[in-house]
């Protein structure tokens, strides 16, 4: 992949996980608490698809809260307070292990950096600041500015514009299949973090590469 020069990461699932806030609080949401994060993040990620369709956008971090609510109420789980917990600990979600020494690699070696996520311009830059990557990212890019979800063409779009770049030049990461499915099929060298054992979607777009972390990536490069 010689003429990459920018490289953009996904954020949910990708940077940080998104099970990180039902897991530390486990022992409050009770035996549930994957059922929960697993519903919580399906139908985050629906309602964004859903919203684009009715052309009826509204910020993630709604959504965000949106989708809790829902999968609290399916599970019956009624408890005001830990909800409010839950999107605290969602706001600064926690990265995976190997972000923070990757990142730093793939600036010594030069690369531009990014995020390029449906997440609010806030609820990022919190999360990277509670990481401490904010130094190792050239930008953080949200769907705030076009007001449109992945895997709308002008989310993708945001990279080459922001960074002055052709897509030929993008290197682009995510551990959501559909996300990546788009990305490639939209003409980035795309590479398929699949930190869950996934298989690939029937869609167009296929990944130049597939990984199981983020952790070597600078290998495949
Ligand atoms: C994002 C979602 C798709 O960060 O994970 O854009």
């Amino acid at each position: 992949m010689s003429k990459i020069k920018v490289c953009i990461f996904d954020a949910y699932g990708t940077l940080f996980d998104v099970n990180a806030a039902c897991r530390e609080l486990s022992i409050e949401v009770g035996e549930k608490w994957q059922a929960l994060s697993n519903l919580w993040r399906l139908r985050q990620v629906e309602y964004t698809w859903l919203r684009n369709s009715m052309d009826s956008y509204i910020d993630f971090w709604k959504i965000t809260g949106d989708a809790l609510e829902y999968a609290m109420d399916v599970l019956d789980i009624k408890n005001i307070e830990l909800k409010n917990k839950l999107l605290d600990l969602y706001y600064k979600l926690e990265a995976y292990p190997e972000v923070k020494k990757v990142l730093i690699a793939l600036k010594k070696e030069g690369y531009q950096t990014g995020i390029l996520s449906n997440g609010s311009q806030p609820m990022l830059e919190s999360a990277v600041k509670n990481a401490g990557i904010e130094s190792y990212l050239d930008k953080i890019l949200s769907v705030e500015i076009c007001k449109v979800y992945k895997p709308s063409k002008k989310v993708y779009e945001l990279v080459e514009n922001k960074f002055q770049i052709e897509k030929n030049e993008v290197a682009f990461f995510s551990s959501n299949a559909w996300d990546m499915h788009a990305a490639a099929n939209f003409g980035f060298k795309t590479i398929w973090i699949n930190r869950f054992q996934g298989k690939l979607e029937k869609l167009p777009g296929k990944p130049y590469a597939e990984v199981k972390s983020l952790e070597n990536i600078i290998k495949i490069l």
